[in-house]
């Protein structure tokens, strides 16, 4: 047996193979580590708003890490409910939580399709769904199997298609057309919302984003839960729609109807677009200012404090798109690519998580380009 410690908790695992993998007999990837620091914080900042104890469901458990983690680090958890179909994951599982010391009746394990547990078990007030590659197959049953004010984590490894690079998969699997430009990070993770969303609006759930962020190869994305008709139909209406973008001139704006702008208003090319996809805030200002606070209090990793301080930077200024400043530079054929630090002061603009040179502002992209182009 191998061991490694993550946060406050020691796990077993069969074996560390060289490169992570689904052969692997446990699944573990040490690389998520910032994906399991954010539940830990999530799980926290629910018990606190909920004001109850919580029960929590994993039905795609792996090594039973992250549960464990949130009992361990998230106060005010009940109960988690740990599930895995695979026999080995399973008995690792309880192998871990045993070596963790955690009270017998904190926990219960299952061995079932996600699916069939989900169903069966609920309801949760939070549920995490982490596979491998994507997580559509899960979310319905995720969705009806969580409380109303409950949060739904999940993640996504399928970036290709969802930023862009397999575009009929991604229309396909999720409904929507995706686009290739410099924020198609951006646009992967807004189209993962809105598949969520508009999952649970069929039965007229609204599932609101509260965090996401895309880091390395996964996206990953916590929603709250609330329900009512008319509440959902103006979250579609206000929340979800379409950004069109101009491949030759780099003009984008973000419309409810897409044709309601076919050719760019700059330099008379056709637009593309994407969508349809979420355009509201993909993050909250009570979650953020709460992790804010929290952090210093839970065993998270650097990398996860660098992620998040840039995220509350950028989530000061709800824009559903960022320029770069090597794309702005070509377009604008500068030779001399600026300092982040001056645009962010001529443009007003904030930093992004998405892109280590890209800046959102509220600046209408003709003023951009003139600043842009003097600087
Ligand atoms: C990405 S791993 C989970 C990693 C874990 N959540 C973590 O944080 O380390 C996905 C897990 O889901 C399990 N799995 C895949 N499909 C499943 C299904 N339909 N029902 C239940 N478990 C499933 C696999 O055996 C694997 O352990
Ligand atoms: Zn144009």
């Amino acid at each position: 047996m191998k061991v490694i410690t993550e946060g406050t908790v020691k796990i077993l695992l069969p074996s560390l193979p060289e490169s992570v993998s689904s052969d692997m007999p446990v699944f573990y990837n040490p690389k998520m580590r910032i994906n399991r620091d954010f539940t830990v914080l999530m799980v926290r900042y629910l018990a606190k708003v909920l004001g109850r104890g919580l029960r929590v469901a994993d039905p795609l458990a792996g090594s039973g890490v992250r549960a464990i983690r949130i009992i361990k680090e998230a106060e005010g958890v009940d109960i988690a409910c740990v599930n895995d179909r695979d026999s080995r994951a399973v008995e690792n599982i309880k192998m871990n939580f045993k070596e963790n010391d955690i009270e017998e009746d904190r926990y219960r394990v299952f061995q079932e399709d996600a699916n069939i547990f989900l169903r069966r078990e609920g309801k949760f007030d939070y549920i995490d769904i982490d596979p491998f590659g994507s997580p559509v197959g899960f979310i319905e049953s995720a969705i009806l199997s969580l409380k109303r004010g409950g949060v739904l984590g999940v993640t996504a490894t399928d970036t290709a298609p969802l930023s862009g690079t397999y575009p009929d998969v991604c229309i396909r699997r999720y409904g929507s057309k995706p686009l290739k430009s410099e924020f198609y990070h951006e646009i992967g993770v807004r189209i993962l919302i809105y598949k969520i969303f508009s999952q649970g609006a069929q039965f007229d759930f609204s599932l609101i984003p509260v965090f996401s962020y895309s880091y390395l190869h996964h996206f990953r994305v916590f929603l709250v839960k609330d329900k009512g008709a008319k509440l959902t139909n103006r979250n579609v209406r206000e929340n979800t729609g379409y950004i069109v973008f101009c491949h030759a001139c780099l003009y984008r704006a973000c419309l409810r109807d897409r044709c309601s702008m076919l050719m760019c208003p700059l330099c008379g090319e056709m637009l593309d677009y994407a969508g349809p996809l979420w355009i509201g805030p993909i993050s909250s200002k009570d979650v953020v200012d709460y992790f804010a606070k929290d952090i210093g209090y839970v065993n998270v990793s650097k990398e996860t404090k660098k992620i998040f301080n840039l995220i509350k930077e950028e989530s000061k200024v709800n824009v559903p798109f960022f320029y770069t400043l090597s794309s702005l530079a070509k377009v604008l054929k500068k030779n001399k690519v600026p300092s982040l630090d001056r645009v962010l002061k001529e443009v007003e603009g904030v930093r992004t998580h998405f892109s280590g040179e890209g800046f959102r502002t509220r600046m209408d992209y003709k003023e951009l380009r003139e600043k842009f182009s003097v600087l």
